[in-house]
């Protein structure tokens, strides 16, 4: 697949495009700036040259440049950021799957974060883009922090929350591509459950000192 990853230069959205890309994905760097997301290409293209894999197209523009070139985007911004990103990107969505790993986090990030709107991010996003793209929810449980050790498993299953199954086995390729279980967990609204697991997690690290606490679905 071609993945434009918007915000691709944070830890999130770089790591899993690393992973893709490990598995032959093109990926196209989204940024606000172009040349902050040719950067980052670079960057993830000579960590990837270390590594004796096949050598997989990688990218770098700005967000609208990167969706225009893509068949799958991911928005990978902050919660606060959503909005405006999508709105630059809108026109070029058309017709396109969004995959978002957005969890909104307030102040506190290990304390669940309501929206005042009463949706999930997945949902207000989904809103905002109604009849230009479909959006599926995804990775907010799989933290940043191991995602660049393509050796390390990902202990954490991704629930997937969106309204077409179709588009669920798409990114359910997408986790197993990043060597993770992907778990159709139902309709979009169920993201606002999955997103509030995120600041659980959060809190689960903090407590117990470990950097990547994750969930298992059982009995499927
Ligand atoms: N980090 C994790 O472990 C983790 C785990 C699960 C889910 N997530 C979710 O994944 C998303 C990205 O996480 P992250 O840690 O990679 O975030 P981040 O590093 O804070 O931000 C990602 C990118 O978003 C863009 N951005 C930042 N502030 C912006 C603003 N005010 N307006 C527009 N663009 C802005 C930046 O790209 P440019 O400057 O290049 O435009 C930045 O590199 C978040 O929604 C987070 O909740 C993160």
């Amino acid at each position: 697949m071609k993945i434009a990853i918007l915000g691709g230069t944070g830890d999130e959205g770089f790591g899993l495009g690393f992973r893709w890309a490990a598995a032959g994905h093109e990926i196209i760097i989204g940024s606000r700036q172009a040349e902050k997301g040719a950067r980052a290409a670079a960057d993830m293209q000579a960590r990837l040259l270390q590594a004796p894999l096949p050598q997989a197209p990688i990218t770098g523009t700005d967000n609208l440049h990167a969706v225009q070139q893509a068949d799958v985007a991911v928005l990978s911004v902050p919660y606060g950021a959503q909005a405006a990103t999508l709105a630059a990107v809108k026109e070029a969505l058309a017709g396109k799957l969004l995959v978002t790993v957005v969890a909104p986090t307030g102040e506190k990030a290990a304390r669940v974060h309501r929206l005042p709107s009463g949706l999930s991010a997945a949902e207000e996003a989904q809103l905002q883009l109604e009849g230009v793209s479909r959006v599926v929810a995804a990775f907010q449980n799989i933290g940043a922090h191991h995602l660049l050790e393509l050796d390390h498993t990902l202990d954490c299953d991704v629930l997937i929350c969106g309204e077409k199954k179709a588009d669920k086995d798409v990114v359910a390729q997408l986790c197993q591509d990043a060597g993770l279980r992907g778990v159709n967990a139902g309709a979009l609204q169920n993201a606002q459950a999955v997103e509030a697991l995120t600041a659980v997690l959060i809190a689960i690290n903090v407590i117990h000192k470990v950097p990547g606490a994750g969930i298992r679905i059982t009995g499927i």
